[in-house]
Parts: structure tokens; C-alpha cells; sequence
């Protein structure tokens, strides 16, 4: 059966959906939002593997000694990143953000504080990363983007700016979800094209999360088109 799409306005300031901004939100009939269930679906393992790689180095022998060279950057990074990306994909859950406002302020923050500790440790690593200068960069210039979109976050929610926090967050989480897009490219790259690992690898560096952040700001633009076209024209 094919399920309508609605339209939900919310005045929830924390939802960062409010009828003076006028973005509008789209979900089944069935109050699922099957857009957020499929990011959650998507980020849960590979944040699990993130966390297990801290600990298991048998998950990948090469990558693991080279990184646990850096033993602090490298910890931070697993476990940073695991944390963010196994909570981020909550936050966009508008029925939670209504029902446990609470919980979505303490989850922000445990995101934003693992977004600090994973970047942190992903510039440190990004100097030793596999494939040389492009990777060095590609993942270098990732998680600085990643840092200051969670400062830049935070920042405007402390300044009660709340669709600037929603534009951040979802920018941020963008470039946490690069973690789950670079590793269905390499699967594809080196599986389905027959590049090298090394080919894969350095484009990955790149193409993981440069393409995220063109799909999320046409996400911000077109939130921000139909809440436009929904609001009552102003005399
Ligand atoms: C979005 C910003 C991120 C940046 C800048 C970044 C950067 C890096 C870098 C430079 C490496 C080393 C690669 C190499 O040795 O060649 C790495 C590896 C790794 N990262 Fe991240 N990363 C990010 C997000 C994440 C997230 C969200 C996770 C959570 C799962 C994660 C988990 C890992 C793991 C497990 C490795 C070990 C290598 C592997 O098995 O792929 N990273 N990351």
C-alpha cells in the first residue's frame, strides 16, 4: 500500500522547527519517519565497528597498528566517532524531540563532545592515513569542517538561534555520516568497478563526504524554499 505523505508543522523550539521558520516536515501517515529509521539503520553498525575497532585489532591488522601509533589520537577518533554516529541519527527523530525534549538536549550535547573528541583525533590521524598527501588532506580538511560545524552548532543554539542549530546539525551530521558512505564506496569501488584499494582509497578520502554536504545543503535549501512558499505572504 502506498502511504501519503503529510506535512507536520511544529512550534517545538528544540524540534528547531518553528512556525515562524516555517520548514515543513515530511513522514508517512503512519508517524514514521522512514527518512530517519534508514539513517539509523545505516549508522548503527558501522558505529559499532567504530567502537569495536578501538579494542579488536584484528578487525583490519594493517590499518589498526599504523593508527595505534598515535594510541591517544587514535583512541579518541574510534570511540568519538563511534559515539557520534551511533546517537546522531536520533536527533532527526522530530517524534522524539517532541516527546523527550530533554533526552535530545543531552544526547546534543554527548554528540557535540564526541564530534570534539573524534575530530581531534582525526586531524591527529589524518597525517598517518593510508594513500599519502590526497588522503593526508581529504581527511584532514573532513575533520576540521567537522569541528567547526559542531562549534558553529553549538554556538547558535546557546544563542537560542535555532534554525541556524538545525542548518549546523545537519551539515555536522553529513559529515559524520561520510563513516557509512566511504565504506559502501569502497565495497563498490574496488567490488563492482575493480579499482585498486589504493585507487578506491584515495578517492574515498574525498568522495565519502563532499558529495554529503551538496546533498545536505540542497536539503537546508529546499526546507527552506517550501517553508518559504508555506508561510502567508507578508504585506
Ligand atoms: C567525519 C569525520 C571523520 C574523519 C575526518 C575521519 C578520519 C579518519 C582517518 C584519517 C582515518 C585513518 C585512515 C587511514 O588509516 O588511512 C580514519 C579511520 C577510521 N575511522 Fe574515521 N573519520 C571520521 C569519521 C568517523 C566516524 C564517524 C567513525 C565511526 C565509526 C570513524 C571510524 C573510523 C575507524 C573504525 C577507522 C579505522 C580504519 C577503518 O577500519 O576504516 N571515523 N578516520
Amino acid at each position: 500500500m502506498v502511504k501519503r505523505a503529510v506535512v507536520v508543522e511544529s512550534d517545538d523550539p528544540v524540534a528547531g522547527v518553528s512556525a515562524s521558520t516555517g520548514s515543513p516536515r515530511t513522514r508517512s501517515s503512519s508517524g514514521i519517519d522512514w527518512g530517519v529509521v534508514l539513517l539509523i539503520l545505516l549508522s548503527v553498525p558501522i558505529a559499532l565497528y567504530g567502537l569495536a575497532f578501538a579494542f579488536v585489532p584484528g578487525l583490519n591488522p594493517e590499518f589498526h597498528a599504523r593508527l595505534l601509533s598515535l594510541p591517544w589520537y587514535a583512541t579518541a577518533h574510534f570511540l568519538g566517532g563511534g559515539v557520534a554516529l551511533l546517537i546522531g541519527g536520533f536527533q532527526f527523530s522530530a517524534g522524539l524531540r517532541r516527546a523527550r525534549p530533554t533526552l535530545h538536549r543531552w544526547i546534543g550535547r554527548l554528540y557535540l563532545l564526541a564530534i570534539a573528541a573524534g575530530g581531534l583525533g582525526g586531524l591527529g590521524i589524518a597525517t598517518i592515513s593510508h594513500g599519502g598527501p590526497p588522503t593526508h588532506v581529504g581527511f584532514g580538511l573532513l575533520a576540521l569542517l567537522w569541528l567547526v560545524s559542531g562549534v558553529c552548532a553549538y554556538r547558535a543554539i546557546r544563542g537560542g538561534d535555532v534554525p541556524a542549530h538545525r542548518m549546523w546539525m545537519i551539515r555536522n551530521f553529513a559529515l559524520t555520516f561520510g563513516a557509512v558512505t566511504l565504506r559502501i564506496e569502497l565495497g563498490v569501488f574496488t567490488g563492482l568497478f575493480g579499482w585498486t584499494f589504493d585507487e578506491s582509497y584515495i578517492t574515498v578520502a574525498w568522495f565519502a563526504w563532499v558529495p554529503n554536504l551538496i546533498v545536505a545543503e540542497w536539503w537546508i535549501l529546499r526546507r527552506e524554499r517550501q517553508g518559504t512558499q508555506g508561510r502567508a505572504p507578508s504585506r
